[in-house]
């Protein structure tokens, strides 16, 4: 286990924004990490752990200790008659771990194809796209206590999973890292198709429906629609879709006749980017950063961005959705 100092962290945020960590080290093996935890030179510090960078703002200088989750492996532990069970390590490549699972046909992951990030960071915020999030199908995770340096199983319901939170983004936060994750895949997989374009990405591609191909109508319509981090520096949605109650959506919608909405239970889900872009954030910028052109939600780093900017544009958008609509949107990435 080394620790490294004053190291570059631009090239691992998909923001791409200008940071440097203080102190830094990479985690393949757990028994580097239980190296890491009696460490007395680095328990004074703030821990913060990294894995794909893709749903976080980061400040210029992180004074802390950045730990890299770079731990690998998948594997299919467990089959019965209703179900497969596949394990993968905190530090895979989220999509390289779908792929896998396609590939060998354990299916039902298919519709989070290509999301950005890490098996690790995953239930962190309850990732989702296209009608599932892995609480759907998440099994258990193994995560580390810092303070006891042990392994604890957190399973399905001990996660507290909701529309992107979870206890590890909650009363967690800081006090666990995530080591590795297990789902549950019915045999008898049950497709979704109702949300979105899948259908009509399939049909325009002239594909039969079946989860390899359902991956990759959603990458598809994912690389139609969100820009390459590669290319132009972003964590997919920036703002969290607003969820109110049944008054507050009746209410608005006498307003805006037109206000894209979704029913979440007895309360409903308002499209944050039809607000931002209402509000003509859209394809806007203050400073280095701007609103996607092709997708409000989608905050954007034209070239040398800092956190502020981050914060300022964040801020700005923030307020002219308030004061049109009268709703609070929330950023969705974590902020260190
Ligand atoms: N819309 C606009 N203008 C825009 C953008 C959207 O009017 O500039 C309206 C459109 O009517 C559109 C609707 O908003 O139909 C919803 O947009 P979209 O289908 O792109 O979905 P979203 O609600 O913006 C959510 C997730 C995405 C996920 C997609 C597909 C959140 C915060 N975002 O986006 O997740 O890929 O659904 O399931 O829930 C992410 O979390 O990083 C992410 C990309």
């Amino acid at each position: 286990m080394i620790i490294q100092t004053n190291i570059s962290l631009s090239h691992l945020n998909t923001l791409g924004l200008q940071s440097q960590a203080k102190y830094y080290t990479e985690i393949h093996e757990l028994q580097e990490l239980s190296e890491l935890l009696k460490e007395e030179s680095v328990k004074d510090k703030k821990w913060h752990v990294l894995g794909g960078g893709s749903n976080l703002v980061i400040p210029h200088l992180v004074n802390g200790l950045v730990i890299k989750m770079a731990n690998k492996g998948m594997q299919l532990i467990l089959q019965d008659d209703e179900f497969w069970y596949v394990k993968a390590s905190a530090g895979e490549v989220w999509d390289d771990f779908i792929q896998w699972t396609l590939s060998n046909s354990y299916f039902g992951l298919e519709n989070l194809s290509l999301i950005p990030g890490t098996v690790g960071a995953a239930p962190i915020q309850n990732i989702g796209a296209y009608g599932v999030e892995i609480k759907d199908l998440l099994w258990e995770v193994t995560a580390i206590n810092l303070l006891s340096g042990l392994p604890e199983i957190f399973k399905n319901s001990d996660c507290h999973f909701s529309y992107r939170e979870s206890f590890f983004k909650q009363a967690g936060s800081g006090k666990y890292i995530i080591w590795d994750v297990t789902f549950r895949l019915p045999k008898k997989n049950k497709m979704h198709l109702e949300y979105g374009d899948i259908s009509k990405e399939l049909q325009k591609q002239s594909l039969e429906i079946n989860p390899q191909n359902i991956s990759k109508a959603v990458i598809k319509i994912r690389q139609s629609k969100l820009p390459d981090p590669k290319i132009i520096g972003n964590v997919g949605s920036f703002f969290k879709n607003p969820i109110v109650t049944k008054e507050v959506a009746d209410a608005l919608l006498l307003k805006h006749p037109n206000l894209v909405h979704y029913a979440a239970g007895d309360k409903f889900k308002i499209a944050a980017g039809w607000l931002i872009d209402q509000s003509g954030w859209k394809g806007k910028q203050l400073g280095p950063v701007g609103m996607y052109e092709k997708q409000a939600l989608v905050l954007v780093n034209h070239g040398q961005a800092t956190a502020d900017d981050v914060w300022a544009l964040s801020n700005q958008v923030r307020a002219d959705v308030k004061k049109q609509f009268g709703i609070e949107i929330e950023p969705e990435p974590i902020q260190w």
